[in-house]
């Protein structure tokens, strides 16, 4: 009964095993993912719009992620906790990722950190990795640029599918246990997935990638309004919390709640 290891994603993507991956930031999706045997839980950046209510994921700080990092951690037994670098602290070079990644794995107590980029921050991944810092890598549509990008927009279509190849492939050589593939075309992920020995992560990546990731209260049904199409809900929090409080709210006021049986 040991926490999943880098290795053991590995193992599986030899084996043609998929695998599922989900964010958290709490202890009670933690506990419930972790029992259900989610192998990877990512402390993702995009707790910035879905704890913090940030616009964009670029204000959230490492002591907003820290925090939260913790509370996984503490919450469970099995999973391979990721915590993920946010905006500005690691871009300035290898020295500041080190710094950053180090707190994450001291403080936050994670067994690993997420960083976004490709051939541009290859020399951060080696840094960490040469520290013993397992990285998860993240390309194809990074988040933390999307002023740069232009908005949520699929990355790598047409001759741009070399410039992601040629971001797997060196964050592979730059010591990366994985990679995550955000809103690239399923033939690009397909390839990369071929051709890179490290498990792929699809989040908008299409079916041949060696695992999938979605934001929780995404697939969870909590989040509501218009969602991503590589989004699949699961259930429908939104609905049910709504009935709960709606019920709660009428029987306090109407006195059915609480009865002898809460009392003392
Ligand atoms: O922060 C995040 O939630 C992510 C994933 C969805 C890959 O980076
Ligand atoms: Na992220």
């Amino acid at each position: 009964n040991r926490r999943v290891r880098a290795r053991d994603l590995l193992a599986a993507k030899e084996r043609g095993e998929k695998w599922p991956m989900l964010t958290s930031y709490d202890q009670y999706t933690a506990a419930l993912f972790d029992q259900q045997g989610i192998p990877v839980l990512l402390v993702g950046d995009s707790a910035a719009n879905n704890v913090y209510g940030y616009e964009t994921t670029v204000p959230v700080t490492v002591e907003e992620l820290l925090f939260l990092v913790r509370g996984v951690v503490r919450a469970t037994s099995r999973a391979l906790v990721v915590g993920d670098l946010p905006f500005g602290s690691y871009e300035e070079g290898p020295t500041q990722a080190l710094r950053t990644a180090v707190r994450f794995m001291k403080e936050g107590g994670c067994q690993a950190v997420k960083l976004e980029g490709g051939v541009n921050v290859a020399p951060q991944i080696a840094a960490l990795t040469g520290a013993g810092i397992p990285v998860m890598a993240h390309i194809g549509f990074t988040p933390q640029r999307e002023h740069t990008l232009g908005g949520y927009r699929v990355q790598g279509r047409g001759d741009s599918s070399e410039d992601v190849l040629a971001d797997a492939r060196a964050v592979y050589e730059a010591g990366a246990f994985a990679v995550v593939l955000e809103m690239v075309p399923g033939e690009v992920a397909k390839r990369v997935t071929a051709e890179v020995p490290i498990p792929t992560v699809g989040i908008g990546a299409g079916p041949d990638t060696d695992a999938q990731v979605l934001v929780w209260q995404d697939m969870a049904g909590l989040r509501t309004g218009k969602m991503p199409r590589f989004v699949k809900q699961y259930a429908d929090l939104a609905g049910a919390l709504s009935s709960a409080v709606a019920a709660f709210s009428d029987e306090v006021r109407s006195g059915a709640f609480p009865t002898v049986d809460h009392t003392f």
